[in-house]
Parts: C-alpha cells; structure tokens; sequence
C-alpha cells in the first residue's frame, strides 16, 4: 500500500485533471442521490394520489439528472486517462533515467527481462489502475456514504440493516486482500522469469541454433509457462470464488429492507397514526439501499486492481530506489586531461561476496607506457581493467590516475579520458558512421553528421577498419544490425577500437579485443596504437603472447595475482611458464 501511495506523488503533475475529475464525480455521485427522493414524490405525490402531472414533473426530473451524471461522468473519465497517461510515461522516463544511472554492479543484480516488465507491464497496470480502479474507488466510497446519510435521514430505525452488512463485508474485503496480495506478487516474478527466458532465447538465438538446444529451450520454456499458468489460474480462481461472496452480502442490502420495511409500510395502513412509512418512502429506501450495495460490489471488482497495483507498484519502488553503486563524491575533481600515469596500490576486488577476482595488485604504469597484460581466461584480466574508468570498485585498495583516486574524479573526467574497449563488443544498430561517432556526437550533438571528418578516417585507419569500412556498398553509411549484426566478429572490434580511439582518452585499454582477428592484422593494430599514439598510456589484454610482445612492459596475472614482469626478452628468459606458453602458442600459429 505505501509503494502505491508514494507512486502517487507522480500524479502531482496533473493536479488540476484529477482534481476536476474529483469535482465531476462528487456531482455525478450527487445528482444520482436525489434520484430516489424523486422515485419518492412520484409514488407518494402522483401514484397515490392520481396526480398525472407530478408523475410527469417527477420524471422529467429524473430524466434530467440522469443526462448530468451521465455527462459529468464521462467528463471526469476523460480527464483521468490524460492524468493515468501522463503519470505512466513519466514513470516510465524515471525508470529508463535510473536504469541508465545504475552501475555494472547494479547491473548484475537485475535481469534484463524484470527490467523489461517492470518499464513495461508493471507501469501499465499503475496506468489502469489510475484510469478505472482509482474512479471507481472513489465514486463507490462517495456514493456509500452518501446513500448511508439519506438512508438515515430517511429512516434511523431502518438504517441499522446496514451497521451489520458493511463492516462484515469491509472485513472479508481486506481479508482477500491480503491473501491475495502475495499471489499476485508471485505471479508477476513467474512473469519475469517468463520474459528473461524469451529475452536470452533471443539474444542467444544463434547459439541456441548451433547447438541444436530448441527441444531443450521449448521445454524449459513450457515450464516456466506452466509455472505461470498455473498460479495465474489460482489467482483468477481465487477471484473468480471472491466476487460472488460479495455480491451475496451487497444483495442481502435488498432483501433486509424489503422485509422489515415491507412490514412497517402495513403497519402503517392499518394504523394510520402509527409511525409508518409510506410506499414511496419504502422505495426510495430501496432505492439507497440499492446505491449502498452497488459500491460494494464495485469495490469487490476494484480489489483485483487495487492488490495488482499494489504489487506494481512495489516492483517499481523498489527499482527506482535502488541506488546506482558508483556514485560520484561530493566535490568530484574535474580534469580536463590526463597525462596517463595509472597506479595500482594494493589493489583486491571481488565481486559481491565472492572469491577475490584481483588480489593485492601493485603496479605503477607511466604516462605514455605501453603496457601488456596477459594471462588465462579467468585470471582477473578484465575484473581489473574495471577498477580504472570505475565500473566497478576496489574492494580494498586504491587505483590512482595521474596521482588522483579514481573515486575523487567526477566520472565524465573517468569516462572521457579513459576509453576501455571490452571484450565482448557491442555496436548499436545505426550505420557504422554512427557507431564510430558514438563519443563524438556526445559532444556535438547538435551538429548534424552527414561524412566522416579527418580524424574519424585516421582513427579507422589506426585500427585497420578503414579498407573494410570502405569496401561496403554503403561505405560509412553501411547499415548495421542490433549488437552489430551484418558485421563480422573482427569488423565488430574494429568498429569498437576506431570508436574507442576517435574519443580521445588518455588512457586506452583494449581487453582482449584482437580475439577474432588475423595474426596480420591484429600486428597492425597493435603496432599502430604503440607508435601513433606515443603520448597515450595504452594497455592491451590479451591471452596470446603475440598480442602483447610489443609492449614496454608485459605483466602476467593469474588467479587474480601478479606473478610476473618484464619485457618479451625477458620474461622468455627469465620465466619458465612465459616460455612455456610462448612455445604452445608459436606451435599453433605454424600448425
Ligand atoms: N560480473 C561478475 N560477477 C561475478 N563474478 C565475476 C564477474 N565477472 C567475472 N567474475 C569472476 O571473476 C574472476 C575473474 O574474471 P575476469 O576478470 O573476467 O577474468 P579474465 O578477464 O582474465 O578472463 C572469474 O573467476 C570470474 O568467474
Ligand atoms: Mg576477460
């Protein structure tokens, strides 16, 4: 209940439309009240008394606050899907906003397919909510009260029928509630388990493919399906057994006052000093009676609504309150550029509450130094490159750029001048102009793009893409895919690397990004970053010896640890397992 009330406060935007739409229903709620006081005078004024003419009048009146209800009604409809609209899309910026703030770590955290739900079907169900449920909450609690006041205007004594049948039926109502409210919240995580599964099955299309894995895929699908088949069933079912229960105590409101007033309307027949009620008393009584119980039943088909909401709400509060992990210091340090010197003071890491992936690294790189790292899958390589543009934080430690903790930079300074390529690339879909220009057109956004400019072809050119780029059909304007698609694994990271290089960074750290490329080209690249960039601090990772053997410095990192240094020479001197792997992967270049 409280994360759809502070869901509310999106509705501040629209204050007036909910406000007037207030206004109209009270009025609507209104004009219907008077309705049973003129059933009323029709029976007691014309019927009984052979009156053609009150009938007449009594109707016509009638007629006439039927049009208004009617009318302000509709008007207070509209008003609410603009308001139920509005709130939904600023909701659903809010989330995209937040998503877009969070961390790698966040990231982590969330699956993609509960994020997909929560932006889209868990706003959606807030949006109705606001449009359907809200409307007829609050018509059905106004018309309640105000056909409990006439109904006691009317007829104390009568009235108590009432005392009896609305707080038993409040309470079932609240009972259902609650044990319904668990169940729908379980459907809704069935749902995302449902979504993820259809979310990697399509990103993992072709690997799903290759490996034959369909028959597998389908069942696995089929039983999360059936997983939410299943309570979705008893969720409906359970509903489905609620609402007549209501229904039964919303018409026991009829037959309570036919009974008692029936007799009270004889009694004063036969005893026309008594007391009694008249006929037209008796069937405006009804007629509250009847106006009492509709919001019952209206409140009944609200509460699948309202507990729905309620579990969406409560998705999307706990989204949007999860705070991004990496957040910026309070007086972040701006620096307009870096002279690249990176150093590593001790450094562990591990992700959550995990084994260490980094484990007490020292390592003091200088401006300009052209450093290699190598090491087997899983020896921290990539956990490591993290900690320098801060996607992730040291778990003890400090990395320091150019002297400076990395936590005291203002994370532009982090994400412009240090460029991390990694190591699975990912284009947009757009042409490749456009995914080179990606950083470029962060900071001339209002510049329109229609050729790439001079240092856009060097920079493809550094990073061998430019003849590939070139021999397209569409050259630059080529299109590409999502994630890159049309393209080939080793014009992916080509496109990735140019990208990376056109931003400028001081710092440029290519993480195994080479993999998919020929020995020939990959030498080319590796040989232009080393001496076309002399000012640039350059780090590549790699698992081949061949990536790195260029570099100033190479270090060899396993199981989180360095353990060991040098140059080419030297390590295949010095380092028995270097001239080891040396050995194996030569081997395998001539095989
Ligand atoms: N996002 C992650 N969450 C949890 N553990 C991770 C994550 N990424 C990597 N690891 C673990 O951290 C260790 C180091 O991985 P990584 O740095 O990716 O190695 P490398 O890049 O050298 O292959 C591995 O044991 C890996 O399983
Ligand atoms: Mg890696």
């Amino acid at each position: 209940m409280g994360a759809l009330a502070r869901l509310f406060r999106y509705l501040r935007n629209y204050k007036t439309p909910v406000l007037i739409s207030l206004v109209l229903t009270l009025l609507a709620t209104g004009f219907n009240l008077v309705q049973p006081e003129l059933i009323q005078r029709a029976v007691d004024f014309g019927i009984s008394q052979g009156e053609v003419r009150s009938v007449v009048v009594a109707s016509l009146a009638l007629f006439a606050t039927a049009v208004l209800a009617g009318g302000f009604h509709l008007a207070s409809g509209i008003l609410l899907v603009r308001a139920g609209q509005g709130m939904s899309f600023d909701i659903r910026n809010d989330l995209y906003r937040k998503i877009m703030s969070f961390s790698f770590e966040n990231l982590d955290r969330w699956r993609t397919g509960e994020l997909l739900v929560r932006t889209n079907s868990d706003v959606n169900t807030i949006r109705m909510f606001v449009r359907l449920g809200l409307l007829m909450m609050i018509q059905s609690i106004i018309m309640l009260v105000g056909s409990l006041v006439f109904m006691f205007l009317k007829n104390p004594e009568l009235s108590r029928v009432m005392f009896i049948l609305l707080p038993g039926t409040l309470v079932i109502f609240f009972v259902l509630a609650s044990f319904l409210r668990p169940m729908i919240m379980k459907v809704r995580e069935r749902l995302d388990a449902l979504n993820n599964s259809i979310q990697e099955n399509l990103a993992g299309a072709k690997v799903v493919r290759a490996f034959a894995r369909q028959d597998h895929e389908k069942a696995r699908f089929n039983e999360r399906n059936t997983d939410f088949l299943k309570l979705s069933l008893k969720v409906g079912y359970a509903f489905a057994l609620a609402f007549p229960f209501i229904f039964f105590l919303g018409q026991m409101a009829i037959v309570l006052p036919t009974w008692f007033g029936g007799v009270q309307v004889i009694e004063g027949l036969l005893n026309p000093q008594a007391a009694g009620l008249t006929l037209g008393e008796l069937l405006a009584f009804q007629g509250y009676a009847l106006r009492a119980m509709w919001p019952i039943i209206a409140l009944g088909m609200t509460l699948q609504f309202l507990t729905m909401a309620i579990a969406s709400a409560t998705r999307i509060q706990d989204l949007l309150e999860d705070r991004p992990t990496i957040i910026e210091p309070e007086r972040a340090v701006d620096v307009p550029r870096l002279k690249g010197a990176v150093r590593f003071d001790q450094v562990s890491f591990s992700y959550g509450e995990g084994e260490p992936a980094v484990d007490g690294i020292d390592l003091d790189v200088r401006p300009g130094e052209k450093i290699g790292i190598l090491g087997r899958t899983g020896s921290g390589k990539t956990s490591l490159a993290s900690l320098v543009p801060r996607f992730y934080d040291v778990t003890a430690g400090s990395v320091l750029l150019d002297g400076q903790d990395v936590r005291s930079l203002s994370i532009r300074t982090l994400r412009e001048r240090v460029s991390l390529v990694l190591q699975e690339t990912v284009l947009m879909s757009g042409t490749i102009l456009e995914n080179v220009s990606f950083a470029y057109r962060r900071d001339h956004r209002d510049q329109p793009l229609d050729e790439p400019t001079e240092t856009m072809v060097d920079a493809a050119e550094l990073a061998c893409a430019r003849e590939f780029i070139e021999e397209k059909e569409d050259g630059w304007h080529e299109h590409v895919g999502e994630r890159g698609a049309g393209l080939s694994g080793g014009q992916r990271q080509r496109v990735a690397i140019a990208r990376a290089i056109l931003s400028d960074p001081d710092v440029l750290i290519l993480d195994d990004v080479t993999s998919a490329l020929d020995a020939q080209t990959e030498r080319q690249i590796v040989t232009n970053l080393y001496t076309s960039l002399p000012e640039k601090t350059v780090i590549i990772i790699s698992q081949k010896i061949n990536t790195v053997r260029l570099a100033d410095r190479i270090v060899i990192l396993d199981e989180g640890r360095i353990v060991a240094t040098g140059t080419h020479d030297e390590l295949l001197e010095s380092n028995p397992m270097y001239r080891e792997i040396h050995e194996t992967q030569s081997a395998e270049i001539r095989a």
